[in-house]
């Protein structure tokens, strides 16, 4: 068996290119003899295949598919397959057939959503029940479960239709209208609510991919999670201490307005932010627009130079044209050539004052780190005003404290901040430095990702007009080329004798 892979390959090999095979074909046509071949293998490097024939084979794993995701159509009736796996990949699958084989499972096929037909006949499928599966195949219209244990299950026919709905071929028949109608009346009570259930899932899904899409929208805005307690619940995190000086007398009054000034403030940069967005975005495309105008125009000076050049010598050109009205033509494709190149000489120098004013949205204050973006307040100076506050109350709690004149016990590990000024508040200040890293952080990070979009906006606007100059070069160039090869073509008339 190797040392036939080892001759067969290389022959296979020379077709990497082809969309269709049949490997038990191709097996058969250099050896007359059949050949049986047990494993799947080499096949990694036929991406663009489209269809393959396995059948009649003795293969008993399904493996090494994985790279041949444009797979539509698969056959692998006729082995000895005994478990669905390994098809994960092949997305794209619209017609299956395993078709004989000794499968008792219908499983690991969720992935193939684009499954038209499919043949298990002739297996070991014994569980009338797990043709439920199916349901999952919004497109299946034909399926081939003939041969299979479950058959002989006196509701077969009626229960498979009652349960994969849109079946125009069961086992090679037309399924009828009265026998769907017949399936219905007879399962609508077990089908119903699995349908609801399937309703209630897939608007979960949509559900969660309008989520998943809003994300990323906010992603691209730079705000993504602003819109809520998370940076507020992030700073507190970090923050250990806060929970000790939480059990100070006061701090829970502190805290109780605090959050919901941070998240309102955090809402309105998140409003700011998405509004941002949609100006950076008005303003490149307001920028293109602009230079679209220019180019446009450039093109069309261009164009008529062409035309009126094409007039010029329709009058001259002829196939047999004198040796002076040759020169002068001649002497017209330089002149055009030259303008053109002109042309776009003038249009890169307009271009390229144009991107050195690229949109440098939004105009970033960031004057000593103290505002974010200029709104006010400031995450951060709600942040110094609760530490303000905070500082205060230990203080005042302490001074209590030393005197014995605080009534309230305290847990004993935040008594031990309570010994003297130092401490409380080299306690309280340092919870205050961890908070306030937490804003610096989030800061820092729309700030980088802003400077990266602009830098990126930037580049992909200098290639575009690198890439365009290069290629309308390249283009003059042969244009010209072109009519000073037609004009050497034209034969030099024979002088007259
Ligand atoms: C068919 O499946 C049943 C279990 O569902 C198993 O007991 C039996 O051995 C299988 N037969 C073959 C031929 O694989
Ligand atoms: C915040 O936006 C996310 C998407 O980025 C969304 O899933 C979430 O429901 C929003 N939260 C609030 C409180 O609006
Ligand atoms: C071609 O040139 C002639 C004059 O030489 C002018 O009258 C005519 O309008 C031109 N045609 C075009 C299409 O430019
Ligand atoms: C509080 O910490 C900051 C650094 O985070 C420091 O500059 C300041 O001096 C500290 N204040 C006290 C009173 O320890």
């Amino acid at each position: 068996m190797f040392a036939l892979c080892k001759i067969v390959w290389p022959l296979l090999r020379e077709l990497p290119h082809v969309e269709s095979y049949s490997l038990s074909f191709i097996w058969f046509f250099f050896f007359p003899v059949v050949l049986d071949l047990l494993q799947i293998a080499n096949l990694w490097q036929f991406e663009n295949l489209t269809k393959l024939q396995l059948d009649n084979n003795i293969i008993e794993k399904i493996e090494a598919l994985e790279s041949l995701v444009h797979l539509v159509w698969l056959d692998l009736s006729f082995n000895n397959i005994e478990v669905i796996e390994g098809l994960d990949t092949l997305v794209k699958l619209q017609d299956l057939s395993l078709y004989s084989n000794r499968i008792s499972k219908i499983e690991n096929m969720d992935t193939l959503q684009e499954l038209q037909i499919f043949s298990i006949g002739k297996n070991n499928l014994t569980t009338l029940e797990d043709v439920a599966y199916f349901r999952r195949f919004k497109h299946l219209r034909t399926l081939n479960l003939a041969g299979n244990p479950l058959c002989d299950d006196k509701r077969y026919m009626l229960y498979v239709v009652a349960y994969v709905p849109n079946l125009v071929y069961l086992d090679f028949k037309l399924v009828r209208d009265s026998t769907v109608k017949e399936a219905v009346l007879q399962y609508q009570y077990h089908t119903e609510p699995l349908e609801q259930e399937e309703a209630e899932a897939l608007a979960q899904l949509e559900d969660k991919q309008a989520k998943q899409k809003e994300l990323e929208y906010h992603k691209t805005a730079f705000v993504e999670y602003l819109n809520g307690s998370f940076l507020f619940e992030s700073m507190f995190a970090e923050d250990t201490a806060a929970a000790k000086l939480a059990c100070l007398p006061g701090v829970n009054d502190l805290l109780q307005a605090y959050p919901s000034w941070f998240v309102s403030v955090c809402e309105s940069l998140f409003n700011y932010g998405l509004k941002e967005h949609e100006n950076r975005e008005a303003e490149v495309s307001h920028f293109y627009e602009c230079l679209n105008e220019v180019l446009t125009a450039n093109q069309q000076e261009g164009r008529k130079r062409i035309l009126d050049f094409e007039n010029q010598s329709k009058k001259v050109i002829s196939y047999d044209i004198a040796e002076s009205k040759r020169a002068q033509y001649k002497e017209d494709i330089l002149q055009l050539s030259e303008a053109l190149m002109a042309l776009e000489i003038l249009i890169t120098d307009q271009l390229e004052v144009r991107l050195k004013h690229i949109p440098v949205r939004p105009h970033i204050h960031n004057v000593g780190g103290v505002t974010l973006l200029l709104l006010h307040p400031s995450c951060r100076e709600l942040e110094n005003n609760h530490h303000e506050k905070l500082l205060e109350i230990s203080i005042t709690t302490l001074e209590k404290s030393l005197k014995n004149e605080l009534n309230v016990a305290l847990p004993a590990d935040v008594q031990t901040l309570l010994v003297d000024k130092t401490t409380i508040v080299n306690t309280v200040n340092a919870s205050h430095g961890t908070r306030l890293r937490s804003i610096d952080k989030r800061e820092s990070d729309i700030l980088s990702n802003i400077y990266h979009w602009q830098t990126s906006v930037t580049e992909q606007a200098f290639q575009n007009e690198i890439d365009r100059n290069h290629n309308r070069v390249k283009e003059i160039i042969l244009f010209i080329e072109n009519l000073q090869e037609e004009l050497d073509s034209i034969q030099i008339p024979e002088p007259m004798e």
